[in-house]
């Protein structure tokens, strides 16, 4: 043990100096029942509005609990792991060292949602010992936030702990009060593709995270977790009450995690905030993951893109050969002319490889990564995009086959590289628990698609891009944990019912994106694949949305790719409403969230990265609604004109006028205010195009 760590007994309990809300309401600690559990520590945020308190209960198990505002928001929840091989850590252990520390630093996002990344936060690392038996030590670590809190385990090498066999958590998260939560359910057949239920937060059954709960009295919280390595993700089981526990994806074989020490957990992360907006504005995430490990990332380029893709959703092209299929020549050239033609840079082709043919779902071993079908001429496809200054988006559908995928990643990103592909879709059909894992024995075993095994695959199809100069946008994946910072090129992600689900039957609800925004989103960004003008999916079925919500969403949305999903031949119909997604950046500088509630509705502001201009996207659910928004945001001493596109007379989901969109223009500036009128299922979109600034794309 390091001796600086190692405390000295006269002020091995002394807590932590705290001022501020905890010193002139000391609720925060009385919240803890002083005859069941003995404070030995505590640590605050920079604006000493969090105070989080470290207790031991009777039975010698360290707790934490968190205070908010002098409130109590978690009450003492349990640490500890347990282990297949070893008895659990968790009971009678001591407090034997202590240290903190703090930081206040920036950093610049090479792209993403803000340019510019504070990182305020105080510093507390325990370090506990068994006090008999195998005596055995762990350190949990605080990173403690004005706006939310991260911890994690930490285990030294040492002789009784050298090889962890994890089978489960003991972490808790035991709210103070009851509330309403959002949350989908965990290890179901369809992974993380289920909607968003809003229960009493002690109906709570299982859950994935994202989960967000709004506590009684109006505070919001979300759990996750950041920079999963090397580690289960976990969910959230509930064990009594408003009581929730860490529950960790299984693996194929007995523990769920195998770890050599010295190593660490992921950071098990709360956000606090007194509304909904004040979750998304938290950069706690992306500030518990390590600095970019990928070095100079200019090569890296986020960019719109078009795709051969939404005819194969709706059935009307097949990904196999034969007399629909998709990704023939002639067709992808009539998708690089619509791109050219409309300055989106980038032709998602998908079907375009050997293996579809029969039934490639659970057939991902028959997938060849760089063997284009006869009637894809790759070579002419490459001269012609490039001619055209168009990239191909590459598309790699392993059906669920992970190591047959492991065994071609080299293959397939020298394929991609040679292709002037920079970015590859990648795909995991197949049900939670199937995912083929071939070692190197030939033995076969089922993996999970957030187990240990896969979040090690998923990271190493993005490390191995990264050779390549590719980057991943990972479907069927490992939810986001904020690694984006540190391999820039895992651009975004699935995990979620995108626009695929409004093809289908049994459609996504008008409430969905403003439930993703305040759950999923907050873990990072989603390649939803946003923008069907047509507002039809299979058979010609109607998509619940208006059309402007479309628009809308591509700035509500945050994505490095983002796709305009619709047809060149249904956007022929709408090109005064493609006008904005013609318009719509990617990359931006700045973003405030200017209102919303979790699952009703969200209105977002961006300022383009490249440029002057800024964006603003509104959507509702079902309920129409009129948002009154002050344009603060907008750069003071200009004026801009706003293109506005919003919905139109007698607009509504569920009916025809869904279509009805009013496309007007007024100027503007900082101070004015406008007043969003979203018809039900309905949205708003609005370019602020900075006076004086030629139109760029
Ligand atoms: C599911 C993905 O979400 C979708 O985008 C893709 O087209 C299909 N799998 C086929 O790979
Ligand atoms: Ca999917």
């Amino acid at each position: 043990m390091m001796t600086h760590f190692r405390i000295g007994a006269a002020m091995a309990l002394a807590l932590v100096a705290t001022a501020g809300y905890a010193q002139t309401d000391p609720n925060a600690v009385a919240q803890i029942p002083t005859t069941a559990f003995k404070p030995v520590a505590t640590a605050t945020s920079p604006d000493k509005s969090l105070v989080v308190t470290i207790a031991f209960d009777n039975d010698g198990r360290p707790t934490y609990a968190v205070a908010r505002k002098g409130k109590a928001i978690l009450n003492p929840g349990k640490l500890g792991v347990m282990f297949t091989d070893a008895p659990k850590i968790e009971r009678n252990l001591e407090l034997i060292g202590k240290s903190t520390d703090s930081s206040d630093s920036s950093w610049t996002q090479p792209f993403g949602e803000w340019k510019t990344i504070r990182d305020r936060h105080n510093e507390l690392t325990l370090r506990f010992r068994e006090k008999a038996g195998l005596k055995r030590e762990m350190d949990v670590v605080f990173r403690i936030f004005d706006d939310g809190i991260g911890f994690r385990y930490n285990f030294p090498d040492q002789p009784n702990l050298h090889q962890a066999n994890i089978s489960d958590e003991l972490t808790e998260f035991a709210f103070a009060q009851n509330g309403t939560a959002w949350w989908k359910p965990a290890y179901q057949w369809n992974r993380e593709e289920y909607l968003y239920n809003k229960t009493s937060l002690d109906a709570v059954s299982t859950a994935q995270t994202v989960m967000t709960v709004k506590l009684a009295d109006g505070t919001h919280a979300a759990l996750h977790e950041a920079a999963l390595v090397d580690y289960a993700a976990m969910n959230l089981a509930r064990s009594e009450g408003n009581t929730l526990k860490a529950s960790l994806t299984p693996g194929a074989g007995a523990p769920k995690v195998t770890r050599m020490a010295p190593f660490a957990s992921p950071w098990r992360t709360v956000i606090l905030s007194d509304d909904a907006p004040g979750l998304y504005m938290s950069h706690l995430e992306l500030n518990l993951n390590e600095p970019n490990k990928l070095g100079d990332v200019s090569w890296i380029k986020p960019a719109k893109f078009v795709g051969v893709w939404w005819n194969m959703i709706k059935g009307d092209w097949s990904w196999a050969t034969g007399p629909i299929h998709g990704a023939t020549t002639a067709n992808v050239k009539k998708y690089i002319d619509f791109a050219a033609a409309n300055r989106i840079p980038g032709v998602l082709v998908e079907g375009w490889n050997v293996g579809w043919d029969g039934d490639w779902f659970g057939n991902g071993n028959a997938m060849q990564f760089d063997q284009p079908t006869p009637d894809f001429d790759a070579a002419e496809l490459y001269r012609y995009a490039r001619a055209k200054g168009v990239h191909l988006v590459g598309h790699n559908e392993t059906g669920g086959s992970a190591s047959h995928y492991d065994s071609q990643l080299d293959r397939a990103f020298s394929y991609a590289r040679d292709h002037g592909i920079p970015v590859v879709k990648t795909g995991y059909v197949t049900d939670a628990g199937q995912i083929e894992r071939v070692d190197a024995d030939g033995t076969k075993k089922r993996e999970w698609h957030e187990g240990q095994w896969m979040v090690n695959h998923y990271l190493r199809v993005v490390q191995t891009a990264a050779k390549y100069k590719v980057g991943i946008d990972s479907h069927e994946p490992v939810k986001d944990t904020g690694l984006r910072r540190t391999y820039p090129n895992w651009l975004a992600r699935e995990g979620g019912r995108g626009m695929e689900y409004n093809s289908w039957p049994g459609k996504n609800p008008p409430n969905h994106e403003a439930n993703m925004f305040f759950t999923q989103w907050l873990g990072g960004p989603m390649d939803f694949t946003p923008g069907v003008l047509s507002l039809e999916g299979q058979g010609g079925s109607a998509i619940l949305s208006t059309e402007a919500k479309q628009l809308a969403l591509y700035v509500v949305i945050y994505s490095p790719v983002q796709m305009a999903a619709d047809t060149p031949e249904n956007y022929a119909k709408h090109m005064n409403a493609f006008q904005f997604i013609r318009d719509v950046p990617v990359d931006w500088s700045e973003t405030r969230v200017l209102n919303g509630e979790v699952g009703e509705y969200v209105t977002v502001a961006r300022k383009d990265r490249a440029g002057d201009d800024w964006y603003l996207g509104s959507i509702t659910n079902e309920e129409p609604r009129t948002l009154n928004v002050a344009l603060d945001f907008l750069d003071a001493g200009r004026s801009y004109t706003a293109e506005v596109y919003r919905d139109g007379a007698g607009a509504d989901y569920r009916t025809s006028a869904r279509h009805s969109i009013a496309i007007e223009k007024r100027v503007v500036k900082k101070g004015d205010t406008l007043s969003l009128a979203l018809a039900p299922g309905g949205g708003q979109a609005i370019r602020f195009a900075a006076t004086g600034q030629a139109r760029r794309r």
